[in-house]
């Protein structure tokens, strides 16, 4: 598995989320190189640690986003917050008791649950913002 390569056509075109889910493609990519340097273990409970304080202040900006702007899918959306915020927190809790190290399972989880809420369920909303016309780096120039 190759480190992830941020591409525009990721970016939902709101400036706070673009560079958040930039943030945590980078965790990732720490955790990718850590394993591969074989340091995962020493490195995962921090790097869970830091997952789980940074999603839950990203999940809720977006939350808040989407409330605002009454987005239809807000419901669903908070959904997949909540049970990928479970997950990592219980990760966390295994890893703390001793009773999990980093498996390239709980890597792929992380990476494939990321990214592609990311590509996918956060470009709609990307998507939605641009159709209402809300812009957080200023209109479009024409
Ligand atoms: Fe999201």
């Amino acid at each position: 598995m190759a480190i992830i390569t941020w591409k525009s056509c990721y970016e939902t075109g709101n400036a706070t989320f673009d560079a958040e889910h930039r943030a945590l493609v980078n965790a990732l990519n720490d955790l990718h190189v850590a394993m591969r340097e074989k340091r995962g273990d020493e490195v995962l409970l921090p790097l869970l640690t830091t997952l789980n304080t940074y999603i839950r202040k990203h999940f809720q900006h977006e939350e808040e986003t989407m409330l605002k702007y009454h987005y239809p899918d807000l419901e669903a959306h908070i959904k997949a917050h909540g049970s990928f915020k479970n997950t990592v927190k219980d990760f966390q809790e295994q890893v703390l008791t001793g009773y999990s190290g980093l498996s390239p399972e709980l890597y792929k989880y992380l990476r494939d649950w990321l990214l592609n809420h990311i590509v996918k369920t956060d470009s709609q909303f990307g998507n939605f913002l641009r159709e209402k016309n809300i812009y957080t780096c200023g209109p479009p120039v024409l």
